[in-house]
């Protein structure tokens, strides 16, 4: 099912849920996203045969635009150059979405679970045992394209 099929370099990130759902997901709205409470974007991939990967839960990904000088030497390098972050957004505790924003850090909804975004999702917070994975992408043309394999196996650690 081309639906389940995993992220793949190449595929381009669209909006998970939304009024802009299966959309792609541009720099602009990254900007924009970074003025809400909660700055960042969850996402899908799309192939370049236009189907969205939706239906494999380790395709749940977390996008934000963040600012490079605050960001470790290893989390720069999978970055875009404007500061395009990408991440598995499934928790590595027990799987929920990460998808809460408290204090400058990205938390789980379920028991607490934080991660520094700067610094390879390193576990700040909660009952985690290990990051969330980073998904090295790029900017082409405004969007946001996968440019490399996660960094380790996404999905709970279980
Ligand atoms: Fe995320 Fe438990 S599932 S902290």
């Amino acid at each position: 099912v081309p639906s389940k099929e995993p992220v793949a370099v190449g595929d381009v990130l669209v909006f998970a849920t939304g009024p802009k759902a299966n959309q792609e997901i541009t720099l602009d709205d990254l900007r924009a996203a970074q003025r809400e409470p909660i700055p960042f974007i969850i996402a899908f991939p799309k192939s370049p045969q236009n189907v969205v990967k939706k239906d494999l839960i380790t395709n749940t990904i977390m996008v934000i635009l963040a600012d490079p000088a605050r960001m470790s030497p290893e989390t720069r390098q999978h970055a875009s150059p404007e500061g395009v972050l990408a991440y598995s957004a499934v928790c590595k505790h027990l799987g929920c979405t990460v998808s809460q924003w408290q204090n400058g850090i990205w938390r789980c909804p379920c028991h607490g679970g934080e991660y520094d975004i700067y610094n390879q999702a390193k576990v700040v917070g909660g009952p985690v045992p290990k990051p969330v994975p980073q998904l090295p992408v790029k900017v082409e043309g405004g969007r946001v394209v996968v440019a490399g394999e996660f960094t380790d196996k996404p999905g709970a650690d279980v």
